[in-house]
């Protein structure tokens, strides 16, 4: 198939402007070359390596498996040993590297002095102006319908990509409940320059979770309200203040934790840095708005693929433009 060429394509020298979000205790070595095989570009989540010895072979691993580009992402707060994940990082030659969730200067200008891409993921649009200023090459917005850290300021994707449109100058990568053709091309006219999917992504054959989990995922729908709860609710406000007074009183790493179940709305919050190892399978939560699309488990190829050609086949069809 054809390449698609937008400033993300030409950024990350891919053939579609369409990247695979970081996640957690999932996105490997192995599932990034996947993606990045298929033309979409694949993300190494660095906090799944571990060790900074671990995250060297990962990359190396991801580099003899495709020849295609990858990012490593490194989440601040979330990923141990960030700044000897980041030396890694720039030792292995990383093209492109990916900070997210909270403010990324320093991590920024030791990628950008080495000569090397950044890219930055925010929840809204106020961040992400900052770190354009600090010289982000290229910002990812994450809306409301979307997963991951939630913000309390955050808005829905629409409105948050079309004001970013309106006021970033650098390439804009659109996130939050995307995972159709449909969604896919509407974030272009918002005016991205290329989507990102965590959620959309999960549900693919390739991806390292539970055959268990991937049919919830094709069985769940936007109107369950426990979902609903999970995506859109703001955080309970005595919990969220409870949590904010926390803040210095545990390790750093413990206390997102903490702040991040508070976000996504977990009772159990408190008991965070333990049960957070648990298995995701019990972490229901982690889907965002894209299971709307989600009705059969593809393998990665033909997911992207049937985003592409949909987009195209759809493009086609709006009878109504002048040719
Ligand atoms: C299970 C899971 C784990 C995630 N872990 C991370 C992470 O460690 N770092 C990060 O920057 N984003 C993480 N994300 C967010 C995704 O990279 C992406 O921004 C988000 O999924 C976009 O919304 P969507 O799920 O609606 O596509 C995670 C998302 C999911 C679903």
């Amino acid at each position: 198939m054809m390449r698609w060429t937008t400033r993300v394509t030409e950024l990350l020298d891919c053939d579609y402007p369409i990247i695979q979000g970081a996640l957690s205790r999932i996105g490997n070595w192995k599932f990034a070359a996947a993606v990045s095989e298929t033309g979409a570009h694949g993300t190494l989540t660095a906090a799944v390596s571990l060790t900074p010895d671990k995250l060297r072979e990962d990359i190396r691993r991801c580099r003899d498996a495709t020849d295609k580009g990858f990012s490593v992402n490194i989440t601040v707060g979330m990923c141990p040993h960030i700044d000897e994940m980041l030396d890694v990082c720039l030792e292995e030659e990383v093209e492109v590297i990916e900070t997210a969730v909270f403010n990324a200067d320093e991590y920024g200008k030791r990628i950008k002095e080495a000569g090397r891409k950044w890219i930055h993921k925010t929840a809204t649009l106020k961040h992400a102006l900052h770190a354009e200023k600090a010289g982000a090459d290229a910002l990812i917005l994450v809306g409301l319908e979307g997963i991951g850290f939630k913000n309390p300021a955050q808005l829905p994707t629409m409105t948050t990509i079309a004001w970013a449109a309106r006021n970033i100058r650098v390439p804009i990568i659109a996130a939050g409940g995307i995972g159709d053709s449909r969604t896919f091309l509407g974030a272009l006219g918002l005016g991205a320059d290329g989507v990102m999917m965590g959620t959309a992504f999960m549900a693919t054959k390739e991806c390292p979770i539970s055959d268990r989990f991937k049919q919830k995922m094709v069985g769940a729908f936007p109107d369950n309200p426990h979902l609903r709860n999970t995506v859109l609710a703001p955080p309970n406000p005595k919990q969220y203040e409870a949590v904010m007074k926390k803040r210095g009183e545990m390790p750093l790493e413990n206390w997102l934790t903490a702040l991040e179940r508070v976000m996504l709305k977990h009772d159990d919050w408190e008991l965070a840095p333990e049960m957070w190892n648990e298995d995701y399978d019990r972490l229901s939560s982690l889907m965002s708005f894209a299971v709307t699309y989600v009705d059969h488990i593809p393998t990665v190829k033909e997911f992207v693929d049937g985003i592409v050609q949909g987009a195209r086949k759809q493009i086609a069809e709006w009878k109504f433009l002048e040719r």
